[in-house]
């Protein structure tokens, strides 16, 4: 593997080792001493254009796990902030021998973009609206756990709701892509707003109504309502969105036994999920948590860790 950029560069074989390697990666979390020596001398760059405080923290905390020199770079306090252009400063960067970029930007495209100007290798850590595939991964991994635990293997047969702006969010494309290639059956709960443009070519189920769909499902997936992204009235008020897309208290009681709860981070309490539902036994939020530093081993293991991928 060259590059991450999306959850379609994974096939089954793929995305089940990373997945794999990752239950061994975990293993390291709970060793008093966490390091490794598989990526001693490899060099990792975290270049984050926009704000993030799980995915930036996990891939640091998975580099220096794995004994990488991992350099933090955020858009202010560097030559960004001076005028200087995105293909300039990862130029610059690459430059000075770095293996690899992890890389949030807001513009969709902007991961393969970066992969086709330097000679390092590049991890999308969320570009734009457009895809997050370690997130995926990482909720993929939670979901793994969680399905053996109720005494079941794998994805197929399984259905997983992905529930709110899906307008705005680069989670639910990856998500999509990944269940797809595993197995699992993806149904899309959102107001007729929040539907990005094609998605009825996206091979999921599409609803407006929550209620029956949290009769079947084995896990339900909420989604963040990104404020930050909506310029105009996407729903009239958030009171009525929590009526009538929100994982309430009562909805909470609806679902299906053996279902958890999914939330990639960070929450909206009170908005798109209650408190009762965001630390209810059957939810996974920390887990997830705790996979994304198993998971982004695991990933920059599969792309630094042998010779195949690298360039220099
Ligand atoms: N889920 C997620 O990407 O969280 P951060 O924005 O905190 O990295």
């Amino acid at each position: 593997m060259r590059h991450l950029l999306s959850c379609a560069d994974l096939d089954l074989a793929t995305a089940t080792g990373i997945l794999d390697l990752a239950e061994e990666m975990q293993q390291v979390q709970s060793r008093p001493v966490k390091k490794l020596p598989a990526l001693r001398g490899r060099t990792i760059v975290n270049i984050f254009f926009e704000d993030s405080t799980r995915t930036r923290t996990s891939f640091e905390i998975a580099g220096k796990w794995l004994s990488a020199d991992t350099i933090n770079v955020s858009a202010k306090g560097s030559s960004v902030s001076k005028g200087e252009s995105l293909r300039d400063t990862m130029l610059t960067l690459d430059a000075m021998g770095v293996d690899c970029f992890v890389i949030r930007h807001s513009s969709s495209g902007a991961a393969a973009q970066v992969a086709s100007w330097v000679r390092a290798q590049v991890v999308n850590a969320g570009d734009g609206q457009h895809e997050h595939p370690t997130q995926a991964l990482l909720d993929a991994y939670a979901m793994r756990q969680h399905f053996r635990t109720v005494g079941a293997e794998g994805f197929a047969g399984k259905k997983i709701a992905i529930v709110g702006d899906l307008l705005h969010s680069r989670v639910v494309r990856s998500n999509v892509l990944l269940q797809h290639t595993l197995g699992g059956e993806v149904v899309l709960v959102a107001p007729p707003t929040l539907l990005p443009t094609g998605v009825e070519n996206w091979g999921c189920q599409i609803s407006d109504d929550l209620d029956p769909v949290l009769g079947e499902a084995d896990i339900v997936m909420m989604l963040r309502v990104q404020r930050e992204r909506m310029a105009g009235g996407f729903f009239p008020t958030e009171r009525e969105y929590t009526a009538r897309f929100g994982l309430t208290e009562e909805r909470l009681a609806a679902m299906k036994p053996d279902a958890a709860i999914c939330h990639p981070g960070p929450m909206n309490r009170g908005v798109e999920i209650s408190s009762a539902a965001a630390d209810a036994a059957n939810s996974l939020v920390l887990d997830q948590v705790a996979a994304g530093v198993a998971i982004r081993m695991s990933v920059l293991y599969h792309l630094l860790g042998s010779d195949e991928g690298a360039v220099h």
